[in-house]
């Protein structure tokens, strides 16, 4: 029997590469498809050394939609993994239309080309951002969704809205099974790490805004020192608290979520999961756990808050491991030797 085949949009970016390097583990094929209007070729060339597979790549917009049906004319996909998204906070609020046709209209052609092409199952790429600032912690997939405070936000939650409406309404009755949509929403806490060959990682473009680059590039000298947002909020050090998820086990939960819908093992067809470790890390418990786990020092000092942070986010993870039988493995100190590892190779 020959292999499944994956298309992966947004291929060219951080998450992507780390999930294109499992799914080829696991005995996919891969297509990556990307504009790289934010990405570069490089990543590609890291999952095709890592994997020594000649994965193939595709330069296509996917909000154009007769280059996507082309590129489906070419292959016969059996899913789709959508990451093809920008995802700066600010920019998203300076340039709110660039953000709401990216992000909603490439997710649009997306799935009206699967349609045509009678592919039925996608994963979306989703983020913890849908929950603003929980009211009960651990959040889980049935916590409210708060109002978006950001365009970029707000893409995730519409995306995640038209992927249930239409996977509702091409199942409904009546319809013939074999075309029905099926999805899954992954919904991302804060990704970090980088893979243990170091031949990808988290590429920033500039000043980071993520807290792991922004350490790591501290660490190697090129910024003077980190700001540690806000050292005022409601938790035991007064930083504010997230949970970091390890890019190798986030992209071995999308290896989880496609086939769970190629094996028919769904209980809805539309179905979200939260991808974390359930365990909240502060910023400075970051700061300092990367400064021991590489032996490094951190300069920092302690600024103003930054507007529109959450105090404290995290995930319940029991729905991951009972339901998509996933769970996070590495412990923060291999992901934060990880993340230093792929920094230094940077300089190379
Ligand atoms: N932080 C600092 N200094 C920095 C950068 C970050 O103190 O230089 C702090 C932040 O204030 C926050 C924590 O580190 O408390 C994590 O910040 P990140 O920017 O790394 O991550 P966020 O939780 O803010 O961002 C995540 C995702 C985004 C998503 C956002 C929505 O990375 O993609 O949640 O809230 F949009």
């Amino acid at each position: 029997m020959s292999n499944k085949t994956i298309l992966v949009t947004g291929g060219a970016g951080y998450i992507v590469s780390h999930t294109s390097v499992a799914l080829i583990e696991a005995g996919y094929d891969v297509v990556i498809a990307d504009d790289l209007s934010n990405s570069s070729a490089g990543a590609v060339d890291g999952v095709r050394r890592i994997t020594g597979t000649d994965v193939p790549f595709e330069r296509v917009d996917c909000n154009d939609r007769a280059a996507l049906r082309e590129l489906f004319e070419r292959y016969r996909f059996d899913g789709a993994i959508h990451f093809a998204a920008f995802k700066a906070v600010g920019e998203s609020v300076d340039e709110p239309l660039k953000y709401y046709d990216n992000n909603v209209g490439s997710f649009l052609s997306l799935l009206e080309t699967m349609r045509l092409f009678g592919v039925r199952n996608v994963v979306f790429s989703s983020s913890a951002t849908v929950y603003g600032q929980p009211d009960v912690l651990p959040a889980t997939e049935a916590s409210p969704r708060k109002p978006a405070n950001s365009p970029y936000g707000a893409t995730k939650q519409i995306c995640e809205d038209i992927l249930r409406d239409a996977v509702a309404a091409y199942n409904s009755a009546g319809g013939p099974e074999e075309e029905g949509l099926r999805g899954i929403a992954l919904r991302y806490f804060n990704p970090i790490g980088a893979h243990p060959s170091a031949l990808i990682g988290e590429l920033p473009r500039g000043v980071p805004n993520n807290l792991i680059p922004y350490i790591t590039q501290t660490a190697a000298g090129i910024r003077a020192e980190l700001s540690v947002f806000g050292d005022d909020y409601h938790t035991p050090d007064g930083t504010a608290l997230r949970d970091y998820i390890d890019i190798n086990d986030l992209a071995l939960a999308h290896v989880t979520a496609i086939g769970r819908m190629l094996n028919d093992r769904q209980r809805q067809n539309y179905e979200v999961f939260n991808i974390g470790t359930g365990v909240p890390v502060s910023v400075l418990e970051l700061v300092h756990g990367f400064e021991r786990a590489n032996g490094v020092k951190v300069p920092y000092k302690i600024v103003a808050r930054r507007p529109g942070d959450a105090e404290a986010v995290w995930a319940d993870t029991t729905l991951a491991a009972t339901e998509l039988g996933w769970r996070a493995t590495r412990t923060l100190e291999q992901t934060l030797r990880s993340s230093w590892r792929w920094e230094q190779q940077l300089k190379k």
